[in-house]
């Protein structure tokens, strides 16, 4: 499955149900991303990083602009093929949608669905179709125990790597992936990195990722994309972000820097509240 190529322009989007006069959640915004590409998108929480994974991933339909996948608007075709075309991205959401009584190769292979017939989508419910291949996803997230294990009896970091691994199974050329690491520790979030860029390079599919562990970004991925304010604030090589960078972008909101969770509704925060070091190129 080839990665495919993005291109935005001028892209704007609105959220259905934000107020009127609210505004845009992404402003024009223009992109180009070539296949097999691997970009981290950071910034504040409410920068409009997960709204532009929506955007791209075509369940959030732009404003004004234009978004386009292997040259063409999926705006523009028919439902059949915007569905066909859908097929070909994988969205893997912060919380994965995962059926709880389900087990956990059912829940992955329910990734590949795009790509069955009805006939063998619905037989595999039963009598899992590719659990040899659901098991070595699972194994490459070190989850290769859970195989027959249902969801409801996971635990949440190990919910977000079967969320993840289903990247593994989708017959996609796009991976968008909502922060994937937001339920691990340390160990693990290094291990799901890798395994994610490392199995997105083999397949030559193209990824985007949004993080809120800055360091890890920078180590992970060569392209850094600063969103802030529905804004590109940066598009740089991994290795050209600088210290002054991350602080103009998380001005007022440098307790995220440090990869904290960010804290959305904080009625009053500590006034000079010092900078956290961040280590980077
Ligand atoms: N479902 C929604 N309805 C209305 N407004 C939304 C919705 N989701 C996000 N927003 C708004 O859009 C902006 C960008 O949000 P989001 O993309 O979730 O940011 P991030 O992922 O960077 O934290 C924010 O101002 C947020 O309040
Ligand atoms: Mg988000």
């Amino acid at each position: 499955m080839a990665g495919v190529t993005l291109a935005l322009d001028a892209l704007q989007v609105r959220h259905p149900a934000a107020a009127a006069d609210a505004p845009a959640a992404l402003r024009p915004l223009s992109l180009r991303i070539a296949a097999g590409e691997q970009l981290a998108v950071i910034g504040p929480s409410g920068a409009g990083k997960t709204t532009l994974l929506h955007a791209i991933a075509c369940a959030l339909r732009p404003a004004s602009g234009r978004l386009l996948i292997d040259g063409i608007d999926p705006w523009s075709l028919p439902v059949r093929q915007l569905q066909r075309l859908r097929a070909r991205l994988f969205l893997a959401p912060q919380v994965p949608p995962l059926p709880p009584r389900q087990r956990t190769v059912t829940a992955l292979l329910a990734a590949r669905l795009p790509s069955m017939s009805l006939w063998t989508g619905l037989r595999s419910l039963v009598h899992p179709v590719g659990a040899a291949d659901a098991h070595a996803a699972l194994e490459r997230f070190d989850l290769g125990d859970k195989l027959w294990t249902r969801v409801d009896r996971l635990s949440g970091g190990e919910r977000q790597r079967v969320g993840l691994a289903r990247a593994l199974l989708a017959p996609a050329g796009l991976w968008l992936v909502d922060e994937p690491l937001s339920a691990l520790d340390p160990t693990r979030s290094r291990l799901a990195v890798e395994t994610l860029t490392g199995s997105a390079r083999e397949r030559g599919a193209t990824m985007l990722a949004t993080l809120h562990q800055v360091d890890v970004a920078i180590a992970a991925f060569p392209r850094i994309i600063g969103l802030r304010d529905g804004e590109l604030a940066f598009d740089l090589p991994s290795a050209a972000v600088t210290r002054d960078h991350l602080l103009r972008l998380y001005a007022q909101f440098e307790h995220e820097l440090a990869g904290a969770p960010p804290v959305p509704h904080e009625p009053e925060r500590p006034a000079a509240r010092q900078p956290t070091v961040v280590v980077c190129r």
